[in-house]
């Protein structure tokens, strides 16, 4: 039996560990909340719009995330997400996304083809699998199990795109972020402070057949800690592999720092160590914690977000590393 000393020592000690990994009082309230949803680039707009409809109503950010991206992967002008996204290099769509929400519940496909939706299918492979990820013919004998349709997401001018690549590529992929602006990651807060996140992706144009980057991969593309905050990435996605990025940025914020700071020290550490091999590669970061606060960064200039909540919707310039 502990003395009462030992036992104020202990109770002591446990409420500061709990506190440190914020289990306990330290913890946000998850009650009223104010809404927010922000996401990658400026098809994250209309994206948002749809997740806004609703949040607004008092939604589960879950339901939100899942409905905000499909814009993009229906829209065949987008050429980086779902339906119109450019093929690798044998003409093959080859879509991956993965899904995550409050209670580290996560799903994931990656090389999907034929279905415009890798997004829902990755939910469904949360809530409906014992497994975390599906690759491949497996995901998609999943999907239509499922009842998803297969279609050709392959769009006269994606390969219209694609036979110009040939002529003069040698076969040979290299990361072109200007021209294939990339994975759609979306955050949401919901006004029960629920905190879900998603990212989907054709991934980088003209890959090889069987290349999977980060966007599927929970803690690379994309991590949620319902009790921290979020955060999903754009960019090469192999960078953000080898960092666990989106974990790593959800770790710096559980330490302490803000969503914009702890995107800054990760892509710091980022480039640190790997220098002169980012050049002319894009990377970038967005997060968002459990009080609502944003923070976006990137390797180089021209990384924009789009962020909605009550007051407004607004396309956002993020900060970058590289002058
Ligand atoms: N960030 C998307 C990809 O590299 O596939």
């Amino acid at each position: 039996m502990p003395t009462r000393k030992e036992f104020i020592k202990t109770a002591t000690a446990l409420s500061a560990v709990m506190s440190f990994e914020g289990l306990g009082a330290a913890m946000p309230s998850r009650n009223s909340r104010k809404p927010v949803v922000v996401s990658t680039w400026n098809f994250g707009i209309q994206a948002n719009e749809s997740a806004w409809n609703i949040l607004k109503n008092g939604g589960y950010a879950l339901d939100a995330v899942e409905a905000g991206v499909r814009i993009p992967e229906a829209d065949p002008k987008i050429t980086s997400v779902g339906y119109g996204g450019y093929p690798d290099r044998d003409g093959r769509v080859t879509l991956d996304a993965c899904i995550m929400d409050e209670n580290l519940n996560c799903g994931s496909v990656a090389c999907l083809e034929n279905i415009m939706h890798p997004s829902s299918v990755s939910r469904l492979v949360m809530e409906k699998t014992p497994h975390v990820m599906l690759v491949g013919e497996g995901a998609k004998k999943f999907a239509t199990d499922q009842g998803f349709k297969e279609e050709n997401l392959l769009t006269e001018e994606a390969e219209a795109e694609w036979k110009a690549w040939l002529k003069n590529s040698k076969y040979n992929p290299v990361p072109n972020w200007e021209k294939n602006h990339d994975t759609i990651g979306m955050l949401a807060l919901d006004a029960q402070g629920r905190l879900c996140g998603l990212c989907t992706t054709s991934g980088q144009a003209w890959k090889m057949h069987g290349r999977v980057g980060d966007s599927p991969i929970i803690g690379a593309g994309l991590y949620v800690d319902g009790e921290v905050g979020a955060a999903t990435c754009s960019g090469l996605g192999e960078e953000m592999i080898r960092i666990a990025a989106a974990h790593s940025v959800v770790e710096a914020m559980r330490a302490g720092t803000s969503p914009q700071k702890a995107c800054e020290i990760v892509m710091k550490r980022l480039y640190r160590k790997r220098g002169d091999k980012l050049k002319n590669t894009q990377v970038a970061f967005l997060a968002l914690d459990v009080q609502g606060r944003v923070g976006a960064f990137s390797l180089l200039q021209g990384f924009e977000y789009a962020q909605q909540n009550t007051d407004s919707q607004k396309l956002i310039k993020s900060g970058y590393l590289l002058t």
